[in-house]
C-alpha cells in the first residue's frame, strides 16, 4: 500500500488522501518513488470536479512528478535514475503524481535535469515547462527583445510567473496583466517592468487596436486573448496555451491578414520527448534557483485537495509543490 490522492464519482464525486493499493498502480515498465508533485490548474480542475479531465475512477490526479525509480523493465532507466514526467495523460487517463508511486511506461519520462533537484524541477512542473515552451515559440518566431514589449497574462498564475522570470532573464521588457495589482512588487521581483490591470483586456474589445505588442505569453484565452491579439505589432507573434478566463474565443481574422500576427498553440501534454528535452535544457541554463524559490510554495499532499479550489479562485500566487511524502 502506498498514501496518494484517490477520485472517486460514487456515492458523487470526491478526492482524498487515501491508502492505495500496489495492483492500482498503471501499466509500464518503469516504477518510480515519487518525491514532489506539483497542484497545476488541470489538477485543481480535477480534483474538484470543476473540469470533466477524470475518465476513469477511480484515479489518482497529478499530471507530473519528480522521484526516482527503483524498478525498471526498460533500458533507459536502471534503479536510482532520477525522474520527471509531465502530462502524456498522467492523472487523467493513467494513474498521476498526487501519490508516492508511480509505475509508467518509459517513452513517459525524461532524466531529471542535473541543474535541479526534485523539488526545484516541480517547482517549475509542468507550468514552468509550458512557459518555456511558449518563450521557444517566441524565440523561433524571430521574437527578439529588441523588438518592444512581451506581454504575459496571467501574472501571478504558475505558467505566467515562471514565464516572466524566464523572459525578463532573457534581456526582454516583461508587462504582466493581472488580477491582483496588489502584487505588483511580487511581479516585479520577477522581472515584470510594469503591470497592466486585468480588466483592461477581459472585456469584448476592437477587432485591432494600436499596435503594442512584440510577443505575447497568453494562459487566460477569452477576450483576454482576443484583445492581445489585437494589440499585438505587425508580424508579431502570441502564443496561446491556457484558459483561465474561458475556452471561447471570439474574435475576428485582421490582426492575422493585416498585420501577419501569428497565433501559435502550445500544448505541453503530448508534447514529443525531443521538445520535452530541449525545453529543460533551456531551463537549466536560464532559471535562477532564488527567484523560483521564492515564487513557490511546498505544501504536503494532505492540504492539496482544499488548495484546489483556492488556485481555480486565482487566490494562489506562482507554483504549488506538492510533497507527497508529508
Ligand atoms: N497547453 C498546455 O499544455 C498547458 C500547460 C499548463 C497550463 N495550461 C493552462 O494554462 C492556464 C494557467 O495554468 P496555471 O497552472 O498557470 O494556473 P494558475 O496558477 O491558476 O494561474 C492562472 C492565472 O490566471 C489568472 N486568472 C485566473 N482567473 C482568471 C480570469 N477569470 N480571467 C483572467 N485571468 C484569470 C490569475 O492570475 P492573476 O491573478 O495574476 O490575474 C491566475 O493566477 C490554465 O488554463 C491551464 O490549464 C496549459
Amino acid at each position: 500500500m502506498f498514501k496518494g490522492i484517490q477520485i472517486q464519482n460514487e456515492p458523487q464525486y470526491n478526492a482524498r488522501v487515501t491508502e492505495i493499493a500496489e495492483e492500482q498502480l498503471g501499466n509500464g515498465e518503469v516504477e518510480v518513488n515519487i518525491e514532489y508533485s506539483t497542484l497545476n490548474y488541470k489538477d485543481a480542475l480535477a480534483i474538484t470536479g470543476k473540469g470533466k479531465i477524470i475518465r476513469e475512477f477511480p484515479m489518482t490526479p497529478g499530471i507530473d512528478f519528480a522521484g526516482k525509480v527503483f524498478r525498471s523493465q526498460s533500458d533507459d532507466f536502471v534503479s536510482g535514475d532520477s525522474v520527471i514526467l509531465n502530462g502524456f495523460g498522467v492523472g487523467e487517463r493513467f494513474p498521476g503524481g498526487l501519490a508516492q508511486k508511480a509505475r509508467v511506461p518509459a517513452d513517459f519520462l525524461i532524466k531529471q535535469p542535473s541543474e535541479f533537484s526534485s523539488k526545484e524541477a516541480m517547482m517549475l512542473g509542468t507550468a514552468g515547462y509550458t512557459a518555456m515552451l511558449c518563450v521557444l515559440a517566441l524565440q523561433k518566431q524571430g521574437v527578439t527583445p529588441d523588438k518592444g514589449e512581451i506581454l504575459v497574462t496571467g501574472g501571478n498564475g504558475g505558467v505566467g510567473s515562471v514565464a516572466i522570470m524566464l523572459l525578463s532573464k532573457l534581456g526582454y521588457q516583461v508587462i504582466a496583466s493581472t488580477g491582483r495589482p496588489e502584487e505588483k512588487a511580487f511581479l516585479q521581483s520577477l522581472g515584470a517592468v510594469d503591470i497592466i490591470e486585468r480588466s483592461e483586456l477581459s472585456e469584448p474589445g476592437r477587432p485591432m487596436v494600436r499596435e503594442r505588442w512584440a510577443g505575447v505569453i497568453d494562459s487566460v484565452g477569452s477576450h483576454t486573448l482576443a484583445n492581445a491579439c489585437a494589440a499585438t505589432q505587425y508580424g508579431g507573434t502570441v502564443a496561446a496555451c491556457g484558459l483561465a478566463q474561458g475556452m471561447d474565443l471570439n474574435m475576428t481574422v485582421a490582426p492575422f491578414i493585416l498585420r501577419g500576427v501569428k497565433l501559435i498553440g502550445i500544448d505541453s501534454v503530448m508534447r514529443p520527448i525531443e521538445d520535452r528535452k530541449e525545453a529543460w535544457k533551456a531551463l537549466g541554463s536560464l532559471v535562477d534557483k532564488q527567484l523560483l524559490a521564492s515564487l513557490s510554495t511546498v505544501v504536503a499532499l494532505s492540504s492539496s485537495v482544499d488548495l484546489a479550489e483556492q488556485l481555480l479562485a486565482g487566490k494562489v500566487r506562482g507554483r504549488l509543490v506538492v510533497d507527497v511524502n508529508t
